[in-house]
C-alpha cells in the first residue's frame, strides 16, 4: 500500500472552510481525512460530502458509545453519508457492536451501498497505565483490557480496532492479518507528545503492524506542515 493510503490526516479544526483548504493542500499526500467531533459539530454532514466531492475518503471519528438501538441508527446514517470508515467504542458492548455491524451489512446489500469499515475504539491513546488503574479503577493491565475489547470487537464481526502503537503487535498476533488496526497517538521523534500518553513514531507503529496511522498535530501544528507530512510519509515508506 502506498504511504498516502496508510496515512489518515485528522482535520481537527472548527472551521469547515479551513478544513477544505487543508484537504486541497495535502491531497497529494493523503487519501483519507478524519472528521472528528469538532469539525462535525461545526460543519455537519455537509463537510463530509464536500470532502468526498474532492475525491477523498472520510473516516468519521464520532466514537459512538450508546445503547444498541441508537448506535445502529447512527451507524446507518454514517453509512448513507458514504464514509469509508467510522468508529464506535468497544466498551459499548458486544451486543451494540454486533447489531451495528449486522444492520450496516444488511442495509448496504438492500440499498446497494458501499459498506464502510467499522472499527472499535479500545482504550484511548491519551490514557496512561497509571490513570487506567488509579482513576478508572481497573485491577488488570491496560494491555489486557485492550486485548479483551479487541476480542469482543473481533467476535462481533467488526473490521478492526483503534489502538495505540504499543498494543498493535499484540493485536496483530492474536487476531491475524485481516483485522484492521488504526493507530492514533502518532508522534515522530521531532514532535512533542501533547496529551498523548501512549504515543509512537510513524515508523514503529507501521513496523508493529498498524494498517493506518492517524496524524493530527504532528502535521497541522508544525511551523512547516508540508515538510512535516513529507517527513512522516518518508517514515511510513521506510517502514
Ligand atoms: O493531534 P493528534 O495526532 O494527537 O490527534 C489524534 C487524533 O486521533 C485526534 O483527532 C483524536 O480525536 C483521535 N483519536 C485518538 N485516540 C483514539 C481515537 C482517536 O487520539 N483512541
Amino acid at each position: 500500500m502506498p504511504a498516502r493510503e496508510k496515512l489518515i490526516l485528522a482535520l481537527d479544526v472548527g472551521e469547515p472552510g479551513y478544513a477544505l483548504e487543508i484537504v486541497e493542500r495535502f491531497g497529494d499526500w493523503v487519501t483519507t481525512f478524519k472528521v472528528g467531533l469538532e469539525l462535525f459539530l461545526s460543519g455537519g454532514p455537509d463537510i463530509v460530502r464536500r470532502i468526498q466531492e474532492r475525491g477523498k475518503k472520510v473516516f468519521l471519528d464520532l466514537k459512538f458509545h450508546d445503547i444498541p438501538n441508537t448506535v445502529v441508527k447512527s451507524s446507518l446514517a454514517a453509512t448513507r453519508l458514504g464514509v469509508s470508515m467510522f468508529n464506535l467504542h468497544a466498551s459499548g458492548g458486544f451486543e451494540m457492536m454486533k447489531r451495528a455491524k449486522d444492520a450496516v451489512v444488511e442495509t448496504c446489500l438492500r440499498e446497494n451501498l458501499p459498506r464502510p469499515k467499522i472499527v472499535a475504539v479500545t482504550v484511548l491513546t491519551s490514557i496512561s497505565q497509571e490513570e487506567f488503574r488509579k482513576e478508572m479503577g481497573f485491577q488488570h493491565s491496560l494491555r489486557t483490557h485492550v486485548k479483551h475489547l479487541s476480542s469482543l470487537a473481533h467476535r462481533a464481526g467488526l473490521d478492526g480496532v483503534v489502538a495505540s502503537g504499543h498494543e498493535v503487535s499484540m493485536i496483530r498476533n492474536s487476531f491475524g492479518k485481516g483485522f484492521v488496526i488504526v493507530t492514533p497517538g502518532i508522534r515522530p521523534s521531532w514532535s512533542p507528545p501533547d496529551d498523548q500518553m501512549r504515543a509512537m513514531t510513524p515508523k514503529e507503529a507501521i513496523r508493529n503492524g498498524a494498517d493506518y496511522i492517524v496524524v493530527g498535530r504532528a502535521v497541522l501544528s508544525q511551523k512547516d506542515p508540508e515538510k512535516a507530512i513529507e517527513l512522516i510519509s518518508l517514515e511510513v515508506l521506510s517502514a
